[in-house]
């Protein structure tokens, strides 16, 4: 905790240490020749049409099944990410070794953004939310399942995949990962189509098994492994609003093709035990998705989660988050509530388990943020 200290304003955070994931993902990059350089991939990212791949293939078999389509889809603006990547492009020809938070920022949220007309090129791309950072317990999986349903209870089709071997969001929507017979595994590893594995529950999840924790090893001889997720999550891109995927505490090959599949991602910091040395690495290893995987992937927001507003050191912990990310720290803040423990053993979300309470509002809350930011 002696990392946590004060940092005059507007400091920016360095980059101190190379993190072990850029040497992975060299070796990756020498192993899979065909991989497109960073430069090109905006051009493979914008070669399939929206509908395509449903039109094409088994994807048809979910049309029957999904809530009713929304008169107006969210607004996943892809020239985002282009103009992300000349920003980033830009800074390394300046040669610099340092990079802002500011950076990775969702150009949305940029004070003074241009409005861009983002309608047309929304259609069949469901904004795919990952959640993620390499702690545990940091309420990963809580975000992921009760904003999720929040969507939903706003009219949006949501998915959620569960990326974590623990199973913990299967379980929280009451589905035991032990007894799962098709999983994330057999997408993951065997080509199996994600619609064979989504199981409807408040929310459409595509489930993990137990033996999800075998898959990072399974696919490592595979070529594309990054992209895996990504690949099959076209299948069933023009059925949802909102793809949300929960990750594990760690930044191997699961977390990496959650961040490759996503073009947002959203950090749940814990205040008590925030960790910013952390939160570095997560940048760092973001930066590298970015450069070579994904360019259109950003960070949505930095989550405070767990808050305790009784005490003065949550209030100071989320006063150093800001003061460090600025614009990247949500305005919505998460409290501690006992609900939150109570509710999964249930099987359920908070905003089922109880509707009416304050817990079931934070989600709310931080749901009309997300969608704020995206109309502006
Ligand atoms: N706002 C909160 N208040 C109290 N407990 C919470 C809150 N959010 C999450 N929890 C609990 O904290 C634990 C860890 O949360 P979880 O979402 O599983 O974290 P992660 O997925 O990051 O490991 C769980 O038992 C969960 O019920
Ligand atoms: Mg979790």
């Amino acid at each position: 905790m002696g990392f946590l200290s004060r940092k005059t304003k507007n400091r920016p955070v360095t980059v101190e240490e190379a993190h072990p994931i850029f040497e992975e993902l060299e070796r990756m990059e020498e192993a899979v020749p065909e991989r497109p350089a960073a430069s090109e991939t905006p051009v493979e990212e914008s070669e399939h049409p929206p509908a395509g791949p449903l039109a094409e293939g088994e994807g048809a078999q979910r049309a029957e099944s999904s809530s009713p389509p929304r008169a107006s889809a969210p607004a996943a603006t892809e020239t985002d990410g282009a103009s992300a990547g000349v920003a980033l492009e830009e800074e390394v020809a300046d040669g610099p070794a340092r990079f802002m938070p500011r950076d990775l920022i969702a150009p949305s949220r940029h004070e003074g953004a241009v409005e861009e007309p983002a309608a047309e090129a929304a259609v069949g791309h469901p904004d795919v939310i990952a959640f993620a950072n390499q702690k545990g317990g940091v309420a990963k999986t809580t975000t992921t399942l009760n904003l999720a349903v929040a969507f939903a209870e706003s009219g949006y089709r949501v998915l959620c995949i569960d990326l974590d071997p623990q199973g913990n969001l299967t379980m929280s929507q009451g589905i035991d990962p032990d007894k799962v017979e098709k999983s994330l595994y057999d997408v993951l590893v065997n080509d199996m189509p994600i619609s064979e594995i989504i199981v409807r529950r408040e929310i459409d999840i595509a489930v993990a098994s137990i033996d999800l924790a075998g898959a990072e090893i399974a696919m490592s001889t595979k070529i594309g492994r990054e992209r895996t997720l990504q690949k099959a999550l076209k299948q069933v891109s023009a059925d949802y609003d909102f793809v949300c995927i929960d990750t594990p505490p760690s930044l191997g090959l699961l977390t990496i093709n959650a961040l490759t599949a996503a073009n947002k991602v959203i950090v749940p910091v814990q205040c008590e035990y925030l960790s910013m040395r952390g939160l570095v690495q997560l940048q760092n290893t973001l930066k590298m998705i970015q450069e070579n995987l994904n360019p259109e992937v950003k960070i949505e927001g930095i989550l405070p989660t767990m808050l305790d507003t009784r005490t003065v050191h949550a209030k100071e912990a989320v006063e150093i988050l800001e003061e460090n990310f600025g614009d990247l720290v949500f305005k919505s803040r998460i409290r501690k509530a006992i609900k939150f423990a109570e509710a999964p053993v249930k099987g359920s979300s908070v905003l089922k388990y109880d509707s009416g309470s304050s817990a079931a509002n934070y989600y709310r809350e931080l749901a009309k943020e997300v969608l704020a930011n995206e109309s502006s």
